[in-house]
């Protein structure tokens, strides 16, 4: 059985599709699919946001068949593990969440490399580049982790 991961930012454009290309990039895609989404309707439909697309490939990795969506509530069943990159996009899913599997499912990135700080990975989408090769650094290093557990 293929084991399913979902990222969630706020526009699925900057950290989420980076997220997504660098997880899905440490697993075989048979055995294990990795999407991602955001928690609001902005960017829906969309590509990832050009920068994100820029550090991806500079890293060797191709994000730009990318296109954005909304979380849904059937997600929680779809999903195994849902990563989601700061504490107001867990708010926001948890607020949406109807039983404690639900909420057992939803995980702050970065606590799979800090555990227990409930640190967030900043929103580059304001700022300049060098802000996406630091969330580019720290999702690496957050899904190496990931990628590391689930193939133990
Ligand atoms: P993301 O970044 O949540 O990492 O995709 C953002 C992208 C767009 C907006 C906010 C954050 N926006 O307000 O349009």
């Amino acid at each position: 059985m293929q084991t399913k991961i979902l990222m969630v930012c706020l526009g699925n454009i900057c950290r989420s599709p980076l997220a997504e290309g660098i997880l899905q990039s440490k697993l075989n895609n048979q055995t294990h699919k990795v999407d991602s989404c955001g928690t609001s309707n902005y960017h829906i439909g969309g590509k990832p946001d050009i920068r994100s697309i820029e550090v991806a490939k500079k890293h060797n990795l191709d994000i730009s068949h990318q296109k954005a969506a909304q979380f849904k509530k059937s997600f929680f069943d779809h999903y195994d593990h849902i990563y989601v990159m700061d504490n107001s996009n867990y708010n926001d899913i948890i607020a949406l969440t109807q039983s404690p599997d639900q909420i057992a499912k939803v995980k702050l990135i970065l606590d799979e490399i800090y555990p227990n700080q409930n640190l967030d990975v900043p929103d580059p989408y304001y700022g300049g580049d060098q802000g996406f090769e630091e969330v580019y650094l720290m999702l690496n290093n957050a899904c190496e982790k990931i990628a590391s557990r689930l193939l133990s």
